[in-house]
């Protein structure tokens, strides 16, 4: 055997049959280490580990790989120069489709990660620092994002639709020292002032020491001396000085990779952290085996690396498997709905990853927008962040598939890192509505309320995992027994997932919805207690109740009751000052759809208040509201039912 060097590594784990399927997760479920060592003997290691796994669900204390040494960017760049040097890495195509779309290759992509690498270090970014990453989707965001890797500092990347509230809440959180943004970014019709909503964000961000913007709308913009310096004269910088190259840091193989912000039941988002290792591998081996990427296919993910999905499957994922993946700055639906197809189109794309509501809202444009395009290079769809309803699974799978192509639902969180339940695409028979089987190396279970698992077939209940995988949460940053109690106190011994889920008669599952009080707004997921601080910051209001309800295009809605302290004047116009205040606090992704003036909110004798009967009048239902005996005051529930918007 030769020695495996970075330049003859070959990826061999791809499952080919259903056959493969079953025997991979038998003996993923039978020998979990040595699955996970084979799968990781794949991968270029600047040292091998000393052991697999370590873990303890009641800490929660969970290791991969430890012991090994590695660069995760080496792996997504360096091993595919030789082979796949002039492949393109990522294709970007710009919100405007005049504008001309850029093409990076492996090469490319390599040498502007070091340049970029060094520009960090020359403004005294190292190993161990927090920088934030705002930036719009452009190849610089995934550039950035391998540089921190590079050089060993751990990004947390901010969705650009988050207020400066927000962001200045995770700079703080994380103690970045280091901002990388942009002057602005392009979406649809929109300019969006990046660098403007940062620089208030930074009036409460003492740590950032130094800021770099690149250059994108070119608009007007601040630049302080001292602190905020431009991307394109940092780069030139390190060419001038002949940092073309930059030896990857070596990292542990538990040292932190990232962190990302995500949205839970209580208080402000938590910092969800991963690691490198079982990270990359973790998103790789799920890449691979989901999509079925072949040598050559074009990829296309729509999320935004602001999200997990794209971290995972635009950046991490598809790099580490030498795939092209394709970069959209824009939105479905500019300059007109066609646009993914015009996209399709254009660069013959073979997978198509992207979101339920984007297709709900495609379909609901209509035909016209579809049916000139050529779509015949698609093999492959895949759906992820919300539940795909049975109408939208079959437009996708008529008009965009043409009966064609299978549709993988991937069911995941920011937590898992990676995708745990989801067809393999063309192997697991699919089933509208339904992600199927687990992944191999994931041990899905079924609890009922006091945590006794539901046995057999053809039953629901709250959906765990009960044996860690490579890609899971370490922690959330600063606060670890946040985490324990989020995610490993629920259920001893479990990793709790806070969806509800129900298995078929075969062993399907099928994802049914939060059962905690997040919503999940276009894929996006949004706390009801994170929205119901930012309307009772609203001078006037005196408290708030915040629930989900079913959207035609967005999946859910957020339907806010909201007690004033005094009669509106203009209804409707303090109904937009809430708005405007939820924009400001958290960003327009929380804004709520429906606001209600209410009296009083239904609660308990102890004060709770029950968001069962909140849930069911903004449903729209006002019958069966289920026991109402245990109100303070029933007369509540009258006059809600009443007056609903
Ligand atoms: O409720 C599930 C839903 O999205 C939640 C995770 O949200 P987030 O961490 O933002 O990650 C989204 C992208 C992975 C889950 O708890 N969800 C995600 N995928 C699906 C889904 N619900 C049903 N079907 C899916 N395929």
């Amino acid at each position: 055997m030769p020695t495996k060097t970075i330049q003859n590594l070959k990826m061999n784990f791809q499952i080919k049959t259903i056959a493969d399927y079953n025997q991979a997760y038998k003996q993923s479920v039978d020998q979990p280490e040595a699955f996970w060592a084979d799968i990781a003997d794949n991968f270029y290691w600047r040292k091998k580990w000393d052991k697999v796994l370590n873990w303890d669900f009641s800490s929660p204390n969970i290791k991969w790989y430890e012991g090994a040494k590695l660069n995760i960017t080496e792996n997504c760049l360096d091993r595919h120069l030789q082979d796949k040097g002039n492949q393109p890495a990522i294709i970007w195509e710009p919100n405007d489709p005049e504008e001309h779309h850029r093409v990076l290759t492996y090469t490319q992509l390599h040498q502007q990660v070091c340049l970029f690498a060094n520009a960090l270090k020359n403004n005294g970014a190292k190993k161990g620092d927090r920088i934030c990453i705002y930036m719009p989707m452009v190849p610089e965001l995934a550039i950035a994002v391998l540089a921190c890797a590079r050089i060993g500092a751990i990004h947390s990347v901010v969705f650009g639709g988050f207020s400066a509230q927000s962001i200045a809440d995770r700079i703080n959180d994380a103690t970045c020292n280091l901002v990388i943004t942009a002057d602005g970014g392009f979406r649809g019709a929109k300019d969006i002032p990046l660098k403007n909503v940062m620089d208030d964000a930074l009036v409460q961000c003492p740590s950032v020491k130094k800021v770099i913007v690149l250059t994108r709308t070119r608009s007007p913009i601040s630049m302080i001396k001292g602190r905020d310096v431009w991307w394109e004269d940092e780069i030139k910088k390190a060419e001038t000085l002949g940092m073309h190259s930059h030896q990857a840091e070596e990292m542990d193989a538990e040292d932190e990779l990232f962190i990302l912000y995500t949205s839970g039941s209580t208080g402000k988002p938590k910092g969800v952290v991963h690691t490198c290792a079982g990270y990359m591998v973790y998103a790789a081996y799920s890449f691979q085996n989901v999509f079925q990427y072949q040598a050559g296919d074009t990829y296309f993910c729509t999320a935004d690396i602001g999200w997990i999905t794209g971290h995972s499957y635009i950046v991490y994922g598809p790099l580490a498997m030498g795939a092209t993946t394709l970069m959209f700055e824009g939105v479905p639906t500019y300059p007109d709905a066609g646009r993914f197809w015009d996209i399709v189109d254009k660069y013959k794309v073979n997978v198509l990853y992207t979101a339920p509501t984007a297709i709900r809202s495609l379909m609901q444009s209509g035909l016209d927008f579809v049916k000139d395009k050529d779509l015949s290079s698609l093999k492959t769809l895949g759906s992820v962040g919300e539940p795909i309803n049975e109408e939208a699974w079959n437009w996708y799978n008529e008009n965009i598939g043409k009966r064609n192509c299978p549709i993988v639902d991937t069911w995941w969180q920011t937590e898992t890192g990676g995708i745990l339940i989801s067809p393999l695409a063309g192997i697991t028979p699919t089933k509208p509505c339904f992600a199927t089987l687990p992944l191999p190396g994931i041990q899905p279970i079924l609890v009922d309320e006091k945590g006794e698992e539901i046995l057999g077939n053809g039953v629901s209940g709250n959906l765990c995992i009960k044996f860690p995988w490579p890609g899971m949460l370490r922690t959330t940053y600063g606060d670890h027994e946040r985490c324990r109690i989020n995610y490993f106190a629920t259920y001893p011994n479990m990793y709790f997932t806070g969806d509800g889920c129900m298995r078929d008669e075969d062993g399907n599952y099928r994802i049914t919805g939060r059962v905690d009080d997040v919503i999940n707004v276009s894929g996006h997921r949004i706390g009801t207690a994170e929205v119901e601080n930012a309307i009772n910051m609203f001078t006037d209001v005196v408290e708030s109740a915040v629930v989900g309800y079913p959207h035609a295009i967005k999946g859910q809605g957020i339907y806010a009751y909201v007690i004033l302290n005094k009669q509106a004047i203009d209804a409707n116009l303090t109904r937009q000052d809430i708005t405007m205040t939820v924009s400001r606090i958290i960003g327009a992704i929380a804004k709520p759809d429906k606001i209600q003036f209410v009296t009083g909110l239904p609660k308990t004798r102890s004060g709770k208040i029950m968001r069962r009967i909140l849930r069911k009048i903004a449903e729209g239902e006002t019958e069966n509201l289920g026991d109402t005996s245990t109100l303070l005051d029933p007369s509540v529930v009258e006059a809600i039912k009443n007056e609903r918007v």
